[in-house]
């Protein structure tokens, strides 16, 4: 993973923040806060918040401005994690190399941590006395938020994609299914941060948001692909899950090679977006050919 430019510099500074908002957290009962503890903080990538930093650094932002958004999204994606581990929905017990939530505590704990991560997550961004940004888009962001997580975009993306198991259904629907599930939230990250410098051009908006389109469907097809092609121990979670489960996936779809052409597709598309921009966009490149490599 290393040939992402300052990953464990913003992995650090995303954990720290993570683990501050925790702290300051009254606790009541000790048991639901240790799995919340368990969701948020035991590993991951931390993909969101690397793009919503980049993006941040690439428009010259305040990265002070960005931590509520990266730690809001990642709250969301730790409960979305932890709910889609349970057995009413992929059944897995293993997630970052250790027991789920529901494995390790119990199945109304990680539905409730879930819970918790959910609403921390607006806690955060809400309660955050941002430096540079108007109150208007204050709430702006707190939509794009709720847009990407909820009916309309993860949730959505979720019961779509139980719906389509033991099932073929058409490629069309496929794709919408990722791009709610997982691209959604992967969008937000770079949207989100670029709101926040107000005198963004919409054209430049405008192809960022084809860039995010992109990498964030061609996440999933590569996340799809490594079901397959890598193993528990670099997954760090069940290899072969969605094949046991029957899930729609672009390997099952199109065959591993098809999937695979897919990426590159998507990856080249994206490429193409970041051409449009007056920027230097070396790091969100750099993450478009990540995605598509990484083993995890
Ligand atoms: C896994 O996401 C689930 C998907 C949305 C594809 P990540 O691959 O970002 O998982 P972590 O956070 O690094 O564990
Ligand atoms: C999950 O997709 C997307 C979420 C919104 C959590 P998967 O079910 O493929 O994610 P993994 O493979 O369990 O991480
Ligand atoms: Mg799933
Ligand atoms: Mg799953
Ligand atoms: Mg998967």
């Amino acid at each position: 993973m290393s040939q992402l430019e300052n990953l464990s510099l913003f992995q650090n500074r995303i954990d720290n923040f993570l683990k501050q908002k925790l702290a300051e957290i009254k606790i009541n009962d000790q048991r639901l806060f240790d799995a919340m503890n368990y969701g948020l903080l035991i590993g991951g990538k931390r993909m969101r918040p690397y793009l919503a930093y980049v993006t941040a650094e690439m428009l010259d932002l305040d990265l002070d401005d960005i931590d509520p958004i990266a730690a809001a999204l990642e709250c969301i994606h730790a409960y979305s994690l932890l709910h889609d581990d349970l057995p009413a929905m992929d059944d897995d017990e293993l997630r970052r190399g250790q027991p789920t939530c529901h494995v390790k505590f119990d199945e109304a704990t990680a539905i409730l941590a879930g819970d918790s991560l959910q609403t921390l997550a607006f806690e955060i961004i809400s309660n955050h006395k941002f430096k540079r940004i108007s109150a208007t888009t204050h709430i702006k962001l707190i939509q794009m938020l709720s847009f990407a997580a909820g009916y309309q975009g993860m949730c959505g993306g979720q019961a779509m994609d139980l719906a389509a198991t033991d099932k073929v259904v058409p490629l069309e629907q496929l794709q919408t299914i990722h791009r709610l599930k997982t691209g959604a939230l992967l969008q937000a990250a770079i949207l989100m941060s670029a709101r926040c410098r107000e005198d963004l051009p919409q054209q430049t908006y405008n192809g960022l948001q084809q860039f995010a389109e992109q990498i964030g469907l061609a996440y999933q097809v590569h996340d799809d692909i490594i079901d397959i092609t890598s193993n528990e121990e670099t997954l760090g979670k069940p290899a072969g899950s969605d094949l046991d489960a029957n899930k729609s996936t672009y390997p099952a779809l199109l065959g591993l090679e098809g999937a695979i052409e897919k990426e590159q597709q998507l990856f080249q598309q994206a490429l193409s977006a970041l051409e449009t921009l007056p920027y230097n966009t070396r790091n969100l490149s750099n993450f478009s050919t990540f995605i598509i490599k990484r083993a995890h």
